[in-house]
């Protein structure tokens, strides 16, 4: 195949957020379906009984304050842990028992809170081993020509996280920010249809932060993403649909307009009223 998963652009979205106005051009069928979904560690109930659907295609943020559970979610999704209860559906197919590595296969990725890039490597040489990673020819780790389809599957990655003019920097010289992006492009080599960014935008810059959105808001249609943040007005901006997460559980979930006019979420969550912007739920722009 000569075509990679990256080339099919996101639609612009003409509006301020993704999911305010502008029409859902989302893929057919749910890409994640979360049934009474469960993880306690001893007496600590870190995930209870959730219950979440997230459609192809479709950018979907969680929103919560620190130890709601939204990590734990996330390993459960990914099979990096097992749940207590409940059940997981990845495009129909039931993988609550599945070993990490074939959530993988299926197109499922992830990014985690802490980097797992290599240091001394080039921005260029980490995407290509993620690329190798999840291709059939996984052992070859040897520089490929020009026109093999693993450089030119790098080289889409590469633009689409906006950093194809620094390709041969170390990721050692990078700013926070640009390592944020090459984890993302880590996240997309091969075909991912679904990818957990677990708090992308934490300790980034208020410029940076703008970069990230706009990465995210530029995200191809066919790849759905579920993005844990703490920043309410990046959830807002780059999501379709938001869960907000209360000790394990689902608090609330709507729109975005349906979130930023919730004044429980407000409340319980951002410390501030609506208008306000002390609360941290508000910070960065
Ligand atoms: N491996 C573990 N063993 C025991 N308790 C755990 C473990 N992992 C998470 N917990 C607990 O589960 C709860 C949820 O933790 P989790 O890391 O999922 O929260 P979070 O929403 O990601 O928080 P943060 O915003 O700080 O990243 C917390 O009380 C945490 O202490
Ligand atoms: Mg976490």
């Amino acid at each position: 195949m000569s075509t990679t998963a990256l080339e099919t652009p996101g639609a612009p979205q003409s509006r301020n957020r993704a999911g305010a106005g502008a029409p859902l051009a989302l893929a057919s069928g749910d890409a994640l379906v979360l049934e009474s979904l469960s993880r306690h560690f001893g007496a600590v109930r870190a995930v209870e009984r959730v219950n979440l659907k997230v459609r192809a295609g479709q950018k979907y943020a969680v929103l919560g304050s620190n130890g709601a559970g939204k990590t734990t979610l996330f390993n459960l999704i990914t099979g990096d842990l097992p749940p207590t209860a409940g059940s997981i559906s990845f495009f129909g197919e039931d993988i609550s028992g599945l070993p990490a590595h074939e959530r993988i296969r299926k197109g499922l990725r992830r990014t985690y809170q802490s980097s797992l890039l290599f240091r001394q490597l080039s921005i260029r040489d980490n995407l290509f081993l993620a690329v190798r990673g999840v291709s059939q020819g996984r052992f070859s780790f040897l520089r490929a020509s020009a026109r093999h389809p693993s450089t030119r599957a790098t080289g889409a990655i590469l633009e689409r996280i906006r950093l194809s003019h620094l390709a041969g920097e170390t990721v050692a010289n990078l700013s926070h920010g640009q390592q944020r992006q090459v984890e993302i492009g880590m996240a997309l080599a091969g075909a991912p249809r679904l990818i957990l960014f677990d708090e992308p935008a934490a300790g980034l810059s208020p410029a940076e932060r703008r970069e990230l959105v706009a990465l995210l808001r530029g995200f191809p249609e066919h790849i759905g993403f579920v993005l844990i943040e703490h920043d309410l007005d990046i959830a807002l901006r780059v999501s379709h649909h938001v869960s907000v997460m209360h000790n394990g559980t689902i608090l609330r979930e709507g729109t975005p307009d349906e979130i930023e006019a919730d004044a429980q979420v407000h409340a319980l969550y951002m410390g501030s009223d609506p208008a306000g912007d002390a609360g941290d739920g508000f910070a960065g722009h």
